[in-house]
């Protein structure tokens, strides 16, 4: 088992939900950057987050990734933060959006300059089955990126919509790096993040909070690989 990552494995989906739920509800309310997952499976958390703390005033939402549709498209990421916190905060946080009425390259500079100076409390991350992580694909170039903290990207799945992206040198600011996974179709790319060698080709095993935690949230059909 890799070290450097912290395993909770829970019960079920609902309860790795809750689990992540409650850490961003601490963050939420020590206040600071947050940076939100996009897909599918954080939706639950958000919702168990925003029903165990209605203030989120004290923090600025930002997005790991996004993907380049009009924000009020279904496969926008920022779409799902305003449907679960922002909609039922009281107070809501301040959002960042990734600006997609632009070309990638410009709305991903845009982002970068907006994020100097940023630390993140806490960075929540979801795992594609290839390997990915936000919008962070296998052997793409923006793995190599040491400078920009956010580019553009091309998808490796679905969606195929191009990609903004923050970068591992943003990512790895966090105090906390969460990673949520949950289901038997990520059993393997679970083993391979947190229990293999880090690679090119599984881009989540390359992100690590360098002065933080990492934790993987996991429900116990995606932690069934783990040795
Ligand atoms: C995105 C993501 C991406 C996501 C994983 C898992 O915008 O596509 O941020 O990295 O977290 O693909 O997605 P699911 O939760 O839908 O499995």
């Amino acid at each position: 088992m890799t070290s450097d990552v912290e395993v909770v494995v829970v019960p079920d989906a609902e309860a790795a939900a809750r689990d992540v739920a409650e850490r961003l509800v601490a963050a939420a309310r020590r206040g600071g950057h947050i940076a939100f997952s996009g897909g599918s499976t954080p939706r639950r958390a958000y919702q168990l987050a925003v029903e165990l703390e209605p203030d989120w005033s004290r923090v600025d939402a930002w997005l790991g990734d996004e993907r380049c549709v009009p924000p009020d498209d279904e496969r926008a990421n920022v779409r799902l933060l305003r449907e679960t916190i922002v909609a039922g905060a009281g107070a809501p946080p301040v959002v960042h959006p990734v600006d997609t009425a632009l070309l990638p390259d410009e709305a991903a500079g845009l982002y970068h300059a907006a994020l100097i100076g940023v630390g993140f409390e806490l960075v929540l991350l979801g795992l594609g089955s290839d390997g990915h992580t936000a919008s962070l694909f296998p052997d793409a170039p923006a793995l190599d990126e040491r400078e920009a903290l956010a580019v553009a990207a091309e998808p490796g799945l679905e969606p195929f919509v191009e990609r903004v992206t923050m970068t591992i040198p943003a990512l790895s600011t966090a105090q906390e790096v969460v990673f949520l996974a949950v289901g038997a179709d990520k059993a393997d790319v679970v083993r391979r993040a947190f229990a293999e060698p880090p690679s090119r080709s599984t881009p989540a095993s390359l992100v690590r909070a360098v002065s933080g935690t990492t934790v993987a949230v996991l429900d116990r059909a995606a932690a069934a690989q783990l040795p």
